[in-house]
């Protein structure tokens, strides 16, 4: 048996969040469903942010509420302040995330906060979920190039993920936003954020914009890294990162890791069924 790749589906939150068309509750619903069938131990399938910024994301408790949860499925939401933390909790959302920038230009557009003041946010989100024993997630944006400031530097990057690690959050998930990284600047990014965070404990979160996301996972497993955020069916996009495009697809993905001699546990002809699902979804 090879070593174990695990694929943090994030379709329902990333892929759909920067549709345009409001997508009926039930079709979510339908979606995760299907997702909670194919072997997944981590679906991220809300977002507990503002309905103005966010409109799509607006009926994330109903999708909570409105999911039948498979048994070793963690069911995860997007918490960027308290007030986003609570909505999580009263949806019995299983895991929350809190989501930073390694950028100050996309830091403000996307959260309306400089990183300074994010983590500052942040810190008491992680506080009340240690107390009601909820496992958070940080997930550092704009680790290759910002929408806004351009290339980031590595070290930058290495420095908030650390303050996140360091507040508590179990993993870091790194995020190439707008998919322009190439193979050598992901290892150039990963070697400085392995000297703060240790590797096992580190997600790449890749778009595929360039059509470079499956060679900057090939670079992230030789470096040791073995989790990876995807979106079935490639959904996807940031509504404050112009240009992104969707999650690398977790079909993809699995059909890689598996080439490469990886085990993901993952089921791909449900896979295949969620993509259909997923594309129809976009499509409206
Ligand atoms: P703000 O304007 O600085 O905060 O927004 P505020 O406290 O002044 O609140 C503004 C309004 O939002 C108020 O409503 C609040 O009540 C409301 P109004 O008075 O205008 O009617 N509000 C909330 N409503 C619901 N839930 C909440 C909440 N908090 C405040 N939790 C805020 C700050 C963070 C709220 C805002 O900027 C926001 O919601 N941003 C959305 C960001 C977002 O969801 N982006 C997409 C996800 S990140 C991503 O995709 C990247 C990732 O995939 C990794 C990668 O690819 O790099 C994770
Ligand atoms: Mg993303």
């Amino acid at each position: 048996m090879g070593d174990f790749v695990e694929i943090f589906e994030v379709g329902p939150r990333d892929g759909l969040q920067n549709e345009k068309r409001q997508i009926p509750t039930a079709e979510k619903i339908a979606l995760v469903d299907c997702l909670s069938r194919a072997g997944f131990r981590r679906i991220e399938v809300a977002s507990f942010v503002s309905p103005k910024w966010v409109p799509q994301m607006a009926d994330s408790a109903k999708v909570l509420a409105g999911i039948t949860r498979a048994d070793g499925v963690r069911y995860a939401a997007l918490t960027p302040n308290l007030r986003g933390f609570e909505g999580a909790v009263a949806a019995r959302a299983d895991e929350v995330a809190i989501f930073g920038s390694a950028s100050e230009g996309f830091s403000r557009a996307n959260i309306n906060a400089s990183i300074a003041e994010s983590l500052e946010r942040f810190a008491p989100v992680v506080a009340a979920a240690k107390t009601a024993e909820m496992p958070v997630r940080g997930y550092v944006s704009c680790v290759s190039d910002c929408p806004y400031d351009g290339p980031t530097d590595p070290a930058r990057v290495a420095w908030v993920a650390g303050q996140l690690f360091e507040m508590g959050c179990y993993e870091i998930s790194l995020g190439d936003t707008i998919g322009q990284g190439t193979p050598e600047r992901i290892e150039a990014m990963l070697a400085a954020v392995a000297d703060v965070v240790p590797v096992a404990q580190l997600a790449g979160h890749y778009h595929d914009t360039s059509g470079r996301a499956l060679a900057n996972i090939e670079v992230s497993l030789a470096y040791g890294v073995r989790v990876f955020d995807a979106a079935v069916g490639g959904l996807g996009g940031c509504p404050y990162a112009p240009g992104a495009a969707g999650n690398v697809a977790t079909e993809a993905v699995h059909v890689r890791a598996t080439e490469l001699g990886y085990e993901t546990g993952l089921d791909a002809e449900i896979l295949h069924d969620a993509a259909d699902m997923a594309r129809a979804m976009r499509r409206g």
